[in-house]
């Protein structure tokens, strides 16, 4: 939600600025801008749109000065409308002090009022044009530094923030603070430079020294000096942990396909291999996983286990309730951490939480997990992002290993997070007894073929588009799956919508007929998985029941079925597995179809319209 990318140091700052906003732009693209400080002055560009379109604005701009400091926003709106005015960066009344900002201040309008009363002008709608001139304001006020009034400042404002503050008239130093959205500042040789940024992506060609501010710290950085860190709250000194990043340029960079999502597609063999790597020893008839072995007794007694995520990892967390159920008989429910966070939830200290998410940063998730820890539950987080807040946060928890997601649209995050959470499943199951030997010798055996599967299956690419093909002109479309399969159904449609725009539902297939069958006709196609065992025969009657009505199938089957091909007006097959390992393989086409029938709309794949991939706000 909104992307920041700052440098001070002695590089031209402008490329390493932009290049940093094209990678940070998955968090927010609905408008943008950059200032460079050529030595006197702050010279700023912003425009509604993309960091292509402040290129071209820029491109023979005075801002292409030579300047080596500068910052950058890429935007998601939450206060004013995406325009050229309220884009950031942000300029104070006097034009001295500079910011971007990524997250809300909520109490933003008492302050403006005061302000205003003093005489503030405000030129944008935002709240961040509010926070950088009560800066000023406190700074002129306690005739203090810069790090002293962005601190005093914080302290008065209700909300959460990454921010990233200059003083023109101080031009050797940057302020960045946080409190519930993430910042990391990449380190250079010697302190001789500093980038700033949302995450180490912008950076990670120039250094692999990262320190990652926690929530409630502000950071003093200056040329040629250890960075300071520091309380906002209580002015406590913290001595900054410097990470080593083991991230690499290849895997944030598109490697020959058209977009990410494809790419991110494509990468599921090798990203659930990665999952499984030093877990599922097969031949051992073993799933290694510490963080479970750890808090085994924890588990094995727990009252229930609380799956709190939203989005396509609430998903996630849904076919877990399935798996974790049937295998390890321990009482799952799942919730959208936004419901959990304030429906005051009753949860005591023998329930275990399961909190989900790719990015570890989402707000509600965050918050949720919070209000679980307060009530004394044990919280083990399923992340992809290593090092994140939701990673942080936890008691404890496992990578999905997925690398950086960066379509906005999750694909390999979702895969990879079923696969930890079958993992789980498994081994809890085993670990009580609730499997068999032979059942848990055998899941870990299919297990193991999965990613082969995956790659077989990505070869139906060009038949999936050809049906994207005939339906890419509905409007409404239906997703229908039970069991394992009725969490891919919801996903499936997800997909479709977010990248899309087109219409379309996720039930379980006998929910049908209590409703969505009122809108079936032959404009309507039904995407459903039947695949064999679990309640094959009853979804080929709701298969019957939507043809009766003329309405069109997209059916996902198992390899060699002929009995859905006979009715359905397309048949996609997917390899012959477990029904409880089945949610890995039926994602695929419906990532496959959402993908190709958004590029043959023209959309954009990557980052489509009002969606942010790590959602920061409330
Ligand atoms: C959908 C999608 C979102 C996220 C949701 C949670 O494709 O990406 O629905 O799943 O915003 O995000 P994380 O998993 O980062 O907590």
């Amino acid at each position: 939600m909104c992307g920041i990318s700052a440098y001070i140091g002695f590089r031209e700052a402008y490329p390493i600025v932009i290049n940093g906003l094209k990678r940070l732009e998955y968090r927010g693209y609905d408008s943008t801008g950059i200032m460079i400080f050529d030595g006197e002055e702050m010279q700023l560009s912003k425009t509604k749109g993309k960091v292509s379109d402040l290129e071209l604005i820029t491109d023979n701009d005075e801002v292409r000065k030579k300047g080596n400091i500068g910052m950058g926003h890429t935007r998601w709106a939450t206060h004013g409308v995406p325009n050229d005015v309220n884009s950031h960066p942000h300029f104070s009344q006097s034009g001295d002090l500079v910011i971007v900002h990524n997250g809300i201040i909520e109490n933003y309008d008492t302050i403006k009022k005061e302000l205003i009363n003093r005489g503030y002008i405000f030129k944008s709608d935002t709240d961040t044009e509010v926070l950088v001139s009560l800066i000023e304001e406190v700074k002129k006020r306690e005739n203090c530094k810069l790090g002293q009034a962005v601190q005093l400042a914080l302290n008065t404002v209700i909300g959460a923030y990454a921010i990233t503050v200059f003083d023109r008239t101080k031009p050797d130093e940057i302020v960045v603070a946080r409190l519930g959205s993430p910042i990391a500042i990449g380190v250079g040789e010697d302190n001789k430079e500093f980038f700033i940024a949302s995450d180490a992506s912008p950076f990670i060609e120039y250094t692999k020294n990262a320190i990652y501010l926690e929530d409630e710290e502000m950071a003093i950085i200056k040329i040629g000096k250890k960075v300071k860190v520091h309380k906002i709250h209580d002015d406590s000194k913290v001595d900054p942990i410097i990470q080593k990043l083991q991230m690499n340029l290849e895997q944030i960079e598109k490697g020959g396909y058209d977009h990410f999502m494809l790419k991110e597609i494509h990468e599921q063999p090798k990203a659930i291999t990665d999952t499984f790597r030093g877990r599922l020893l097969a031949d051992k008839n073993m799933i290694k996983m510490s963080s479970i072995d750890d808090n085994l007794d924890r588990f094995l007694n727990a009252n229930r286990i609380i799956i709190i995520a939203c989005g396509t990892s609430w998903h996630a967390g849904l076919v877990a309730e399935y798996l974790i159920e049937d295998m390890a008989r321990i009482p799952v429910e799942v919730e959208y951490a936004s419901e959990f966070r304030y429906r005051n939830p009753i949860i005591t200290d023998k329930d275990i939480v399961i909190a989900i998410s790719q990015s570890g940063e989402t707000a509600d998730t965050l918050a949720a997990i919070k209000l679980a820890k307060s009530k004394g539950a044990f919280v083990y987080g399923v992340c992809n992002v290593v090092g994140s807040s939701i990673a942080r946060e936890t008691h404890s928890g496992a990578y999905t290993h997925a690398g950086p997601e960066i379509g906005v649209a999750s694909t390999k995050a979702f895969t990879t997070q079923i696969t930890v959470l079958t993992l789980i499943a498994l081994k809890l199951g085993k670990a009580n007894n609730s499997l068999t030997d032979d059942a848990f010798n055998n899941y870990l055996h299919k297990m193991q073929l999965i990613p082969k599967q995956v790659q077989e299956l990505l070869k139906i690419d060009e038949h999936v588009k050809s049906i994207a093909a005939v339906y890419k002109d509905a409007t409404n479309c239906l997703y229908l799956g039970r069991g394992f399969n009725f969490p891919v159904a919801l996903e499936g449609a997800l997909k479709l919508k977010e990248i899309s725009y087109i219409h379309a539902e996720g039930y379980p297939a006998a929910e049908m007929k209590h409703g969505p069958i009122a809108l079936i006709d032959e404009n309507m196609p039904t995407f459903v998985i039947a695949t064999k065992k679990g309640h094959y025969e009853k979804v080929v009657s709701n298969i019957q029941e939507i043809k009766a009505r003329s309405g069109k199938i997209i059916a996902i089957v198992t390899k060699g079925d002929t009995q859905v091909r006979e009715i359905a007006d397309h048949v996609i097959e997917i390899p012959e597995t477990e029904e409880a390992l089945t949610p890995l393989l039926t994602t695929i086409p419906f990532q496959l179809l959402s993908y190709h029938i958004a590029v043959m709309l023209g959309k954009n794949v990557d980052q489509p319209r009002n969606l942010a991939k790590s959602v920061t706000v409330e």
